[in-house]
């Protein structure tokens, strides 16, 4: 039988984690079965450990079950620590190994597909909830000149930035104007419901790169306004989704992934 991997999550059914696993099985002549394992609230704990003993190799963890998918592991990786939030667990006979690739899959994206550098750079990030813990880690060790933290809620943003060892800026979003960055990455919910950040004008540096953390078809309002206000590189998150994708399929097979041409296929098919 082929070893089976899935992506437990409450809703699945749209999720693309399937056909970019499957491409990479593909590309790899890796021998697996990816599916998708849609739990019921209240019932990760059992849903996973179901597929864990029908032979089950490993489950990628989507929302809203990160946080239990936290509890639920018996090994735990620094940043999947740092995160306190897991997307990747692995069954290795009574062991529960838990990752969370978020985080480099958006530094790899960065970095490697869209060539942005990060070291030196200031980088502004939005929001303070779990989308933004993930990435703060992997954002901090790639040494940028500064990374700011804004949001709404200024108590949320430093409770977060309190909880690093490392110290960075939190603020308002009022506290950002006259100021400038060479990244804006947006982490917040917003794009979800059709929602801008209230962003001051002119935070965009010459050069800037704006990133959503969404994807979608059409651009999201905070990727119209970077747009507007003269951003000169725009990213939706379809590329951290391969990125973080491909780390997990390393961390259980043991071999990276291309993620260009997966990328490409699901660029394809978004546009059309
Ligand atoms: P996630 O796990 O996706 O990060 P979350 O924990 O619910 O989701 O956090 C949502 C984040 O999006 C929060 O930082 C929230 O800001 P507040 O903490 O101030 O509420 C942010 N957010 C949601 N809608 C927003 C909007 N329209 N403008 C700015 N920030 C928004």
């Amino acid at each position: 039988m082929s070893d089976q991997y899935a992506i437990i999550g409450n809703p699945v059914a749209h999720s693309k984690s399937p056909l970019i696993h499957m491409a990479f099985a593909r590309q790899t002549g890796q021998d697996l079965v990816y599916g998708r394992l849609l739990a019921p609230e209240g019932a990760f704990v059992a849903t996973a450990n179901a597929f864990r003993a029908g032979g089950g190799r490993g489950l990628n963890v989507t929302l809203p079950f990160k946080g239990e998918a936290f509890r639920f592991a018996t090994e735990l990786s620094e940043r999947a620590r740092a995160a306190r939030a897991v997307n990747t667990l692995k069954f290795e006979g009574d062991a529960i190994i838990a990752d969370n690739t978020d985080g480099v899959g958006l530094v790899n994206d960065l970095v490697g597909n869209l060539r942005c550098a990060i070291a030196n750079r200031r980088i502004l990030l939005l929001g303070a909830g779990g989308a933004a813990r993930g990435v703060i880690e992997p954002l901090l060790h790639q040494n940028p000149a500064q990374l700011v933290l804004a949001n709404r809620s200024l108590e949320k943003a430093r409770l977060l930035a309190q909880s690093f060892h490392r110290a960075f800026e939190a603020c308002s979003y009022a506290a950002l104007a006259g100021r400038q960055f060479d990244l804006v990455v947006n982490a917040t919910s917003a794009s979800l419901a059709g929602e801008l950040p209230p962003l001051p004008p002119m935070v965009f540096a010459r050069g800037a790169l704006a990133y959503d953390m969404m994807y979608g078809k059409g651009e999201t309002p905070f990727l119209a306004f970077a747009r507007s206000e003269g951003a000169a590189l725009l990213a939706d998150g379809l590329g951290m989704l391969v990125e973080q994708a491909a780390e997990s399929f390393f961390i259980w097979r043991g071999l990276r992934p291309d993620s260009a041409p997966v990328l490409k296929l699901l660029r394809q098919a978004q546009d059309a």
